[in-house]
């Protein structure tokens, strides 16, 4: 069994079930990828499981970043910032995990703080303007 760096916790929860799916769905590639870059074969396990969270983190933020635009959401600038920053995250460690370990290594350290964080933070708080809104 791998070790879980990230957990979800009652308090990531928006409410609605398919965004809490596919916040775990998240957890889990993050959880996957951290696991791959520690083990022995590090670089060619870390690949894959890197760009699986590439695409799903391109996928599931543009999904979130069209829905807050499709309602208007007075807070889209800010959150849109902290998907920009997460987008950026995973582009460094795109080009660094080739070369410099140790960028990738200190880079990918920081994805379950970041993404704890997010869904505790901004997203929980775009699912509150939705209710509020019902
Ligand atoms: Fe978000
Ligand atoms: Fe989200």
């Amino acid at each position: 069994m791998e070790r879980a760096y990230l957990q979800w916790t009652p308090e990531m929860s928006t409410g609605k079930a398919a965004v809490d799916e596919q916040h775990r769905k998240l957890i889990e590639v993050i959880n996957r990828l951290l696991a791959r870059s520690t083990g022995p074969d590090g670089r060619n396990e870390a690949f894959s499981a890197l760009k699986d969270l590439d695409e799903y983190v391109r996928e599931h933020f543009a999904q979130e970043e069209r829905h807050m635009l499709a309602v208007r959401f007075p807070g889209y600038a800010a959150h849109k910032a902290e998907h920009d920053e997460m987008r950026a995250t995973v582009a460094t460690l795109r080009a660094s995990i080739r070369s410099a370990e140790n960028v990738f290594g200190a880079t990918v350290a920081i994805l379950p703080r970041w993404l704890e964080r997010h869904l505790m933070g901004a997203d929980r708080e775009f699912a509150a303007f939705l209710s509020s809104d019902a």
